[in-house]
């Protein structure tokens, strides 16, 4: 298989799969603050629970119809073929960034059949027409995102290579291994232009309140409890979302297909360490004795650590995950650039200052929105 550099590919037409849920909306805000990006957009979605069009308003008031005609949402599921299909058809699509799937492992335990579906049925679907559609086209690229979770866990010491072997082991990082191996089979079955990137922890703004960064921001502010699994020892590889979207756009444009780049954070956290911090810079940014709600919970408590609560752990639950990057620093010259405290801070200052769009997505009208305006899912 021809091995091609995509050094400073021109990105004219990027398709981006999951563009409405959190890292796919930063990618695309990412993208439009490039000078260099003179392309347009399309975003293909389904809008699940997860997918929030709100984190795009201001990219589709700048470049959407009534604006610089620069992007377009559709709502199609990546499971129905035929949906995804009609939107190749009049477009010249050069680039698909694939971030489309279920993302949250406690969802995947208590029902995997979604994943299965969306992670690995779901690409097939876009890979099956990538290919039909780009069949003698120069210049493209299919990059799909993925992550650290399909190399497995990890001891004390060592870390997530991209030669380390795949091992995953709840349905989510099961389902998202087979997605990466189906896309390195259409590399070297059929030649598909391809690259994979496999991503450590994101935090940051408009993440689904589920995961544990932006629950435990919440539940800080709430007066509820901090629930801890197991002993809180955990550790996981903290990056600011930004830096994951920085990563992703030098791989598609300088990376070479058919290959593999780890994205992290350089920044190995205890869980227990993360919420520990949630709530000393909660403790700054919100003190307890102006926070009404905390006067209306049910804790007495004087600051918020003690709130956090062991609870039962996950099943299966990874206990380290440490990626080593140097491939990409090497390569594309890409780094890190956030450090953990500054953008937990601002993380942190992003949900105080944005408790409509909290609202929206917890109280269930953004989904009553979703389906007068789009129809039942
Ligand atoms: P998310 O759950 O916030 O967003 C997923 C998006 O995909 C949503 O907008 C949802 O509506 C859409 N979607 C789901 N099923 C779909 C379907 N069948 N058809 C069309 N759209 C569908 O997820 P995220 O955290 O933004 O993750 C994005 C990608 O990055 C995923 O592939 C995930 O595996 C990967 N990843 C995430 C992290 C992380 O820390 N969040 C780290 C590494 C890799
Ligand atoms: O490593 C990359 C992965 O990171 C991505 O592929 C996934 O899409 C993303 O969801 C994330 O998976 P995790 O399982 O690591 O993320 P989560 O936020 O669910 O949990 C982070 C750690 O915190 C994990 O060790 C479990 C723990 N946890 C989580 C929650 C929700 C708690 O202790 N309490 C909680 O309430």
């Amino acid at each position: 298989m021809t091995v091609v550099k995509t050094a400073n590919r021109r990105l004219e037409s990027v398709l981006v799969t999951g563009g409405a849920g959190f890292i796919g909306s930063n990618f695309i805000h990412y993208l439009f603050r490039q000078p260099g990006f003179k392309g347009s957009v399309i975003n293909l979605d389904s809008l699940t629970y997860a997918g929030n069009l709100e984190n795009l308003e201001e990219i589709d008031r700048t470049f959407g119809e009534n604006g610089e005609k620069r992007y377009e949402f559709h709502r199609a599921d990546i499971r129905d073929r035929a949906a995804v299909e009609e939107i190749f058809k009049d477009r010249d699509i050069d680039t698909v960034v694939h971030f489309a799937a279920e993302s949250h492992v406690d969802r995947s335990i208590h029902g995997p059949k979604d994943f299965i579906e969306t992670n690995i049925v779901g690409t097939f679907n876009v890979l099956e027409i990538a290919r039909d559609r780009w069949k003698d086209k120069e210049g493209v690229l299919f990059h799909h995102i993925s992550t650290d979770e399909v190399y497995g866990t990890l001891g004390d010491n060592g870390y997530f290579y991209e030669h380390t072997p795949y091992d995953p082991r709840s349905p989510y990082s099961a389902a998202k291994a087979s997605s990466d191996h189906l896309v390195k089979a259409y590399f070297h079955t059929y030649g598909l232009p391809v690259t994979i990137s496999n991503c450590s922890n994101n935090y940051g703004p408009y993440q689904f309140p589920e995961k544990l960064v932006p629950l435990m921001i919440l539940n800080t502010a709430e007066g509820k409890q901090l629930p801890v699994y197991g002993d809180g020892m955990n550790i996981r590889d903290w990056l600011y979302v930004e830096d994951h979207c920085s990563a992703v756009y030098a791989v598609i444009r300088g990376g070479r297909t058919g290959e593999t780049y780890n994205i992290g954070g350089r920044s190995e956290k205890p869980n227990l360490h993360v919420v520990t911090r949630i709530c000393e810079i909660m403790d700054a940014l919100n003190p307890i004795e102006k926070n009404e709600m905390i006067r209306e919970s049910t804790f007495n408590i004087t600051e918020y650590k003690d709130l956090i609560t062991f609870v039962k752990d996950r099943p299966g639950h990874d206990r380290r995950y440490a990626v080593n990057c140097d491939k990409i620093t090497k390569e594309l010259g890409w780094q890190p650039s956030v450090t953990f405290d500054d953008g937990l801070r601002a993380t942190v200052q992003w949900y105080l200052d944005n408790r409509r769009w909290i609202e929206n997505v917890r109280s269930g009208e953004y989904k009553k929105w979703i389906e007068k305006n789009y129809g039942k899912r």
